[in-house]
């Protein structure tokens, strides 16, 4: 099959390009990645031009083996959907989950996204806690969520509690909450370890004053996933800079009664007196 055809690389592709057209993804802003199934690595495999293997930076022994498809560094999500074959890359991880080899793609040189290891720890921590069926992790500049790193607490628990009262449908959309990374260095092992360690928990980790990372199981549900975040960032930013403080919002007991009637479990340490 020609690589450009698998529905799994035009689902990456348009994917991509959503992003872009929310704002984003500024310049080469933000990174996706998508764990290929094994019938999908077979479908294109008659397409690949194998490189050499390089350092991942980091161990992933429980992806050993995988195939992923995954944004280049410096690639702006503006062109993706235009050269797909310069912007992307498939790549091979070795039998210890330590090197990577660019299989397709990248066809004017580069490398995958420098945010690598903070993809791939977290596609290995959530595999693990999912039996498998978590596929995506996605890393956007997100306006409104950045905003709010500068006003509000970097704490888990107020980030979660601030945007699901913002949205009745938050707590069904992401239950387990969000956690938040304080500022840090990108690019390297230290970030990656820092998020991986919050989706251990969560499906949406903040990165202060730069953007958010997001977990799921396939493109649809990790895009509507930012999406929702997102949106409820936008909501709080207004509101905050309508008047500081609420008249009413949605109360503890609220969401007691959503959690019930939606069949979601929302953590009691969200769910603090004010
Ligand atoms: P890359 O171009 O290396 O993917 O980096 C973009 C980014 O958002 C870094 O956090
Ligand atoms: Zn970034």
């Amino acid at each position: 099959m020609r690589f450009l055809e698998a529905e799994f690389v035009k689902g990456f592709i348009r994917m991509a390009n959503d992003g872009w057209e929310q704002g984003w993804h500024e310049r080469n802003g933000g990174n996706l990645s998508y764990r290929i199934k094994a019938e999908e690595v077979e479908a294109v495999r008659e397409a690949f031009e194998v490189k050499e293997w390089q350092p991942i930076g980091t161990s992933v022994p429980g992806l050993a083996g995988e195939y992923f498809l995954v944004t280049g560094s410096g690639k702006f999500f503006r062109n993706v959907i235009i050269k797909p074959e310069d912007s992307l890359c498939m790549i091979e991880l070795d039998e210890k989950g330590e090197n990577y080899r660019v299989v397709w793609g990248l066809v004017n040189g580069g490398k995958p996204t420098s945010e690598l290891p903070s993809h791939l720890m977290n596609h290995e921590v959530k595999m693990l806690a999912t039996e498998g069926r978590y596929r995506v992790i996605y890393h956007a500049h997100t306006t409104n969520v950045i905003a709010l790193t500068f006003v509000l607490p970097l704490r888990d628990e107020v980030f979660t509690r601030e945007l699901w009262e913002m949205a009745t449908e938050c707590p069904v959309v992401f239950p387990s909450g969000i956690g938040v990374v304080p500022w840090m260095v990108p690019g390297g092992r230290d970030i990656a370890v820092a998020t991986s360690k919050l989706m251990k928990e969560y499906d949406v980790a903040i990165w202060a004053h730069h953007g958010m990372f997001a977990a799921g199981e396939d493109f649809d549900l990790t895009f509507g996933l930012m999406h929702t975040v997102e949106k409820s960032a936008e909501i709080l930013v207004k509101m905050l800079s309508m008047q500081p403080s609420k008249l009413q919002t949605i109360q503890v007991d609220d969401f007691r009664n959503l959690a019930r009637d939606f069949k979601v479990t929302l953590p009691e340490k969200f769910l603090y007196e004010k």
